[in-house]
């Protein structure tokens, strides 16, 4: 975990701040907790990356079960975060429909959190192609994903400052104000009760940030300072 956000995660429901109780591998998080000022664990971190959600709330089940998934549809684990990667910088440039989005996200800087980058990683790849230092959060319900990005980055040694946390974004562990950009490509449509995640997502969004949503969704309720593109409008 980069240390620009070792300090932003608070307990769910609480919103107190927790601490981390672990080793450090450097100036970051190896393997260890966050705990509240009780010693209440809130979060296992393995690796750098906390995992707020219990295995049996992950609604991708086990490992055995991801990997039976995947078989199905024909892939294999350790080249499905190489070829999306590949896939998403295969027709990416200044005539792609998201540059000047993406372009506006970078040149802002500070801290970005990417909802529910999903397997595909949204608009992870855009932004972190056109700044590879950037600062940015990548969440998602699914522990193996992140772990997945997290092992993809670690062997190519792309994103100096990229990080990865599990947690749900109906119980988002955030302090406010801690971000300058929320985004998520196709994650929103996909996540319950979605109508009141993304009001809630200004709540850790600083009052000059972004939220950029591109979403199968129709509607979604206005925003401040917020870019939406329906990927299918009507
Ligand atoms: C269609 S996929 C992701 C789309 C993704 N941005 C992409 O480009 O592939 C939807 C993702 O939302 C995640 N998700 C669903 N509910 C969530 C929640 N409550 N909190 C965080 N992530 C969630 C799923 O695990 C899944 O990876």
């Amino acid at each position: 975990m980069n240390p620009s956000f070792q300090n932003i995660f608070v307990a769910p429901g609480e919103r107190k701040p927790l601490r981390y109780i672990g080793a450090m591998i450097g100036d970051r998080w190896s393997d260890g907790r966050l705990e509240n000022e009780n010693g209440v664990c809130f979060a296992e971190v393995q690796n750098g990356i906390p995992f707020f959600v219990q295995p049996e709330d992950d609604g991708w089940g086990t490992d055995e079960r991801v990997d039976l998934l995947l078989t199905r549809h024909g892939v294999k684990r350790e080249t499905l975060i190489p070829q999306n990667w590949e896939a998403s910088l295969r027709n990416w440039g200044p005539s792609s429909k998201q540059y000047e989005w993406v372009q506006r996200i970078v040149k802002q800087g500070g801290r970005i959190l990417e909802i529910a980058c999903g397997p595909g990683g949204g608009f992870l790849p855009l932004i972190l192609d056109l700044d590879p230092k950037a600062q940015l959060l990548a969440n998602d319900i699914g522990g193996w994903i992140l772990v997945e990005w997290k092992k993809f980055n670690d062997k190519k040694g792309l994103w100096a400052n990229a990080s990865f946390a599990q947690f749900d974004v109906n119980q988002c562990p955030l302090r406010s104000d801690c971000f300058d950009c929320v985004d998520s490509a196709g994650g929103f449509s996909n996540i319950e009760k979605n109508h009141s995640v993304w009001p809630r997502s200004t709540e850790y969004l600083s009052p000059e940030g972004d939220c950029l949503c591109q979403t199968l969704m129709r509607t979604l309720p206005p925003l401040n300072n917020c870019l939406t593109q329906n990927r299918r409008p009507g």
